[in-house]
């Protein structure tokens, strides 16, 4: 325990609580102090007096949650008490991954599948980075975003045919674009080169942009261009691309996702272990064996079931498995979620075994990658979080309770450069999280995924509750956090 001098009086107490600070060190009984937006004080603060107390005994008192990866972009503004990731404990949310953002959009044609994942056609109307921050500072969330800035979204906006790699001067305009993005706040750029919209983009024109990140301390993440049969050279393609760029890399959702890959995970994680030797390497991982996207055909063959989230054509069949849906029609599994398109899925892709093994990677962070806009979405939109507390942690025991907080703390903001986010510390943000260890646990299946968490306690988001006993306060202290290099 650090040592602070305890203040007189303050905002608000947390008292008698197992704090755990997030940089995955020991728990140790302690207050902690509020006032106004950070944090006072940690320790022994008995003498001190405070307007308001919270009662932690018998809880854990952890920094706030922070989502790393997330396509909340809309919800931000549509939905701005975030109910699905406050209840678990999120205080921040890290957006635009997956090559999909919301800004800079300046296509003049709708947006194609995957842009239709975090909103239709109306919610693409930011032309600029600033815009789009403006809007959400304009109208606060309940929670702090920290927002990348998508190629494909670049893409979309700059070329008229986004089946070819971009000409020299569409690199230059969309650099551009990604530059006045991250002058006006943006924490990075993503990919999804698995995706129609940005799968033609060659490892050069990726870059080519992503060179743009060093000058911000911007982060790369990537969806990369495969996750199954090619996964190996994915990841290079990945470390090269960061090495040429000189940034740091977040490989996205990472995954062991076909048949032939199951069980590999042992190896993936020993190449990225080698690489991260002479490089800057984060990864992101969701505690569930099952994936979820639009409905692509190319996901049939290395799924073992595939359940639909949402249909255009075919609303009803929301939450129904494919399989049943071609037996009905009596046609092939291809046939029916042609019948279906546009539409999402859940894909159950995955070996426990390597979902174990990447969650207990040193590196890895968590990221729900929940997609609030489906009708009956994946449950870890609403569960990813108290499902690593109390199914991975306190049932399975793969790491300890401050391992686990550090990957979804204090790793996270140092990983994405959040400057006195996800540590437990004086003068540090008061983003705090009030749980009950033995209690906390995602309740959501994938039959009825929609649930609040059990054992969240209380939620406090710059220093205001924002979340207490299983209702929100209607609190909007959420802020827009920046790159290091933005003021
Ligand atoms: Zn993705
Ligand atoms: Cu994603």
């Amino acid at each position: 325990m650090s040592i602070h001098s305890a203040p007189d009086r303050c905002d608000l107490l947390i008292r008698g609580g197992h704090v755990i600070d997030g940089t995955g060190a020991k728990s140790f009984a302690g207050d902690v102090a509020v006032t106004a937006d950070r944090i006072d004080a940690v320790g022994d603060l008995q003498n001190t007096h405070a307007e308001e107390v919270i009662d932690a005994r018998g809880h854990v008192v952890a920094p706030g949650f922070i989502d790393v990866h997330t396509h909340d972009d809309h919800l931000l503004l549509t939905n701005p008490e975030v109910t699905p990731k406050l209840s678990q404990g999120v205080t921040t949310v890290v957006v635009g991954n997956c090559g999909v953002s919301l800004a800079p959009w300046s296509a003049d044609r709708p947006p194609p599948p995957p842009m239709d994942l975090i909103g239709s056609e109306q919610a693409y109307r930011f032309p600029t980075f600033e815009s789009y921050r403006l809007a959400l500072e304009q109208k606060p969330a309940a929670i702090n975003a920290a927002p990348l800035v998508g190629h494909s979204t670049l893409r979309c906006s700059t070329m008229d045919n986004l089946d070819r790699p971009a000409r020299h001067e569409e690199i230059e305009n969309m650099r551009a674009q990604l530059r006045s993005s991250l002058q006006a706040g943006a924490i990075g750029f993503s990919t999804g080169l698995a995706y129609a919209p940005n799968r033609a983009a060659t490892p050069d024109e990726v870059a080519a942009l992503a060179g743009e990140l060093q000058e911000f301390s911007g982060i790369y993440a990537t969806h990369m261009r495969d996750e199954g049969d090619q996964l190996f050279s994915a990841l290079e393609e990945s470390f090269v691309t960061a090495r040429r760029a000189g940034c740091p890399v977040v490989l996205s959702h990472h995954k062991c996702a076909s048949p032939k890959m199951w069980g590999r995970s042992a190896e993936s994680l020993a190449r990225i272990d080698a690489a991260a030797e002479q490089q800057l390497i984060g990864l992101d991982v969701y505690p569930y064996t099952a994936g979820s996207t639009i409905l692509m055909e190319d996901h049939i063959e290395a799924s073992k079931r595939i359940m639909v989230t949402w249909s255009t054509t075919v609303p009803e069949a929301r939450g129904r498995d494919l399989a049943d849906l071609a037996v009905d029609w009596d046609c092939s599994l291809v046939e029916a979620m042609r019948r279906l398109q546009p539409g999402g899925g859940i894909y159950f892709m995955m070996e426990d075994d390597d979902v174990e093994r990447i969650l207990t990677h040193p590196k890895s962070m968590i990221g729900s990658d929940g997609l609030p806009h489906d009708e009956h979405p994946h449950p870890r939109l609403w569960g990813t979080f108290p499902r690593v507390l109390g199914h991975y942690a306190r049932e399975r025991q793969l790491f300890t309770l401050e391992q686990a907080l550090h990957k979804m703390t204090g790793l996270s903001a140092k990983t994405f450069h959040l400057a006195d986010r996800g540590v437990l510390q004086a003068s540090a943000f008061a983003d705090i999280v009030v749980f009950d260890p033995d209690l906390i646990a995602d309740r959501g299946t994938f039959e009825e995924p929609e649930q609040t968490a059990a054992g969240i306690h209380t939620v406090l988001v710059n220093g205001t509750i924002a979340w207490q006993r299983g209702i929100g306060t209607g609190s909007r202290t959420g802020r827009i956090l920046k790159n290091p290099k933005t003021t």
